[in-house]
């Protein structure tokens, strides 16, 4: 058994790094571990973790006083450094901190184990690369610093604020350690990025949810708390609460999580809100197939009032994300319940998608109205793209809009799109609305008046059946078809610069249409197109991977 110590002197400069403040000692254990010890201080805040996605992960544990503070599962580098990750370490400063690492490899002895690149490219740092921004790093819609992101969670709007929460994964840019990140806008335009607030437990990781603002104090955690609640995901799922007393920059977990428990597998992603109509907290959960609706008075103890969703909508996957409330139907004196629903797979385009049922809601039980609209399969969706899921709204938005976002990939493709640094982004924030075409309601989605005056977008009279065509100099294209005889829109990225990177990337994604189209409004960003008809009436989302950005628009008959 080889148990030697071997101190790696870090000689790289990587990328724009500073130079190692401290060497670190790492000795080579048996069973394919290894322990690595260093004292985090000013100038070792950051642990740079290499990276190579291909390597199986290994599992760290973070020891500090002999406890477990944190464990990750990493893709440590193996053969060669992808890119570096930072592992704060400044709550562990002026502490023995001992990383307990276990390889997923078999190697007989230590001394095999120590050909791994990973130890002599690991690094003590008090900064880390901010500056890298690929060219397929968004320039005004929302993206993580660094790392993996999926869904939105907790948006709340307070004092001016935009709040998006987001599920995070801080060691690497593919799907793992789900923690909630933090950033904040007062334009939706421009985001600063905060320290993420909830990181995995004892409990399990991190997992969707979201926060509402508690402005009469009826949790007892102080007026104007904010309120998160989030899936733990550990052996199993089950819902916990968090409070922040600082408007949402901090939270701290409730000492008796979790709050709600059930005997099945798929229980996650609750969505609360403020029922004024019956002067008591409402949640939705998504439970395999179905959501169950829940009421409190005091956010904590929550009970069952009823479950929605068997034999109604597309069942092709598992029920995510779901939210639930109430809109205008515009040029009318009603108003109607929408419940939302993301399923992933059995989405239009295939892979993960937003479907919606239109009904009526008493606080207890949701009723859809048109039940032919949802038997047999059939499904509305709210944007036929193969790019929007998870989509969720803001609480508490101004003006009694329910802003969404959703996050801009597809559960089919998300872990390998060809970015580094970051992967994944997240749509441009949408108000829903309701409209009639003939006797039937449809939800539209109109982006948010925030960027009327951006110009970021690009607006086409259209009259008749028409290709429009985005480009580059490369002569790379992204065609949108509107047949006004099929009454379709339909995307086609397949010519569109990266696409092979999966089989499933370059499918055509087609809406059907409920009113004639006379303009198509379009958001191009360096790696997305989104497309909304008549003001947001029809929508198709596209992520993209052109040589570069698409700047030349052509409308032909
Ligand atoms: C949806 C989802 C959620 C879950 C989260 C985990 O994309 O699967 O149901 O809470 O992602 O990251």
């Amino acid at each position: 058994m080889m148990n030697r110590i071997i101190t790696a002197v870090a000689t790289l400069f990587v990328c724009s790094l500073q130079m190692p403040a401290q060497t670190l000692e790492v000795q080579h254990l048996a069973n394919n571990n290894a322990i690595v010890r260093f004292s985090p201080n000013q100038e070792a805040r950051y642990l740079l973790i290499p990276i190579e996605e291909k390597s199986p992960e290994s599992d760290i544990k973070v020891i500090c006083g002999n406890s477990l503070v944190r464990t990750l599962n990493v893709h440590l580098a193996f053969d060669r450094v992808d890119y570096y990750v930072p592992l704060d370490l400044q709550e562990w400063k002026g502490e023995d901190v001992k990383l307990l690492i276990h390889l997923p490899v078999d190697r007989t002895n230590g001394r095999e184990q120590q050909s791994e690149i990973c130890w002599s490219k690991m690094f003590l740092s008090d900064s880390y690369a901010k500056d890298n921004r690929e060219k397929f790093r968004p320039s005004y819609h929302h993206s993580p610093e660094y790392c993996w992101m999926n869904d939105p969670n907790g948006m709340f709007y307070l004092n001016g604020e935009w709040h998006l929460y987001y599920q995070w994964g801080p060691y690497g840019s593919v799907w793992n350690n789900m923690s909630w990140g933090h950033s904040v806008s007062r334009d939706l335009i421009n985001w600063e990025h905060r320290n993420p607030v909830l990181m995995p437990d004892a409990l399990g990781a991190i997992f969707s949810g979201s926060c509402v603002v508690d402005h009469n104090n009826t949790a007892g955690f102080g007026k104007d708390a904010v309120i998160a609640l989030y899936t733990s995901a550990g052996d199993v799922q089950s819902q916990s609460l968090a409070y922040s007393l600082d408007g949402g920059n901090s939270f701290t977990k409730y000492e008796g999580n979790p709050i709600l428990t059930s005997d099945i597998v798929d229980f996650r992603d609750p969505n609360v809100f403020w029922n004024d109509e019956i002067g008591k907290w409402n949640l939705i959960l998504a439970c395999g197939q179905e959501m169950r609706i829940y009421s409190s008075d005091n956010l904590v103890d929550w009970t069952e009032e009823s479950r929605f969703g068997k034999s109604y909508g597309c069942h092709e996957g598992v029920w995510e994300c779901p939210d639930l409330f109430k809109l205008p139907v515009e040029g009318s004196d009603e108003e109607k319940w929408v419940l939302f629903c993301n399923i992933n797979p059995g989405g239009p385009a295939g892979g993960s998608a937003t479907q919606y049922f239109i009904g009526d809601f008493d606080g207890s039980r949701f009723t859809v109205d048109e039940v032919d609209r949802y038997l047999d399969g059939k499904a509305l969706w709210q944007d036929y793209g193969k790019d929007h899921y998870a989509a969720v709204s803001f609480y508490g938005a101004p003006d009694s809009r329910h802003t969404m976002i959703a996050w801009m990939s597809n559960w089919e493709y998300a872990n390998i799109v060809p970015t580094t640094q970051f992967r994944s982004a997240n749509t441009i924030a949408r108000d829903p609305f309701l409209y009639k075409a003939g006797d039937r309601i449809y939800l539209g989605s109109r982006p948010a008046p925030e960027y009327n005056a951006a110009g970021l977008d690009k607006t086409v009279k259209i009259s008749g059946s028409c290709t429009v065509t985005l480009s580059n100099d490369k002569g790379e294209e992204f065609v949108i078809v509107y047949d006004q005889k099929a009454m379709t829109l339909s995307c086609d990225r397949s010519r569109s610069g990266i696409t092979d990177f999966s089989q499933h990337f370059d499918r055509v994604a087609v809406a059907p249409v409920h009113r004639k189209i006379t303009s198509l409004r379009i958001f191009i960003d360096n790696s997305s197109v989104e497309v909304f008809a008549n003001g947001g009436e029809v929508c198709l989302t596209s992520l993209v991977f052109p040589d570069s950005p698409f700047n030349s628009l052509t409308i032909s008959k």
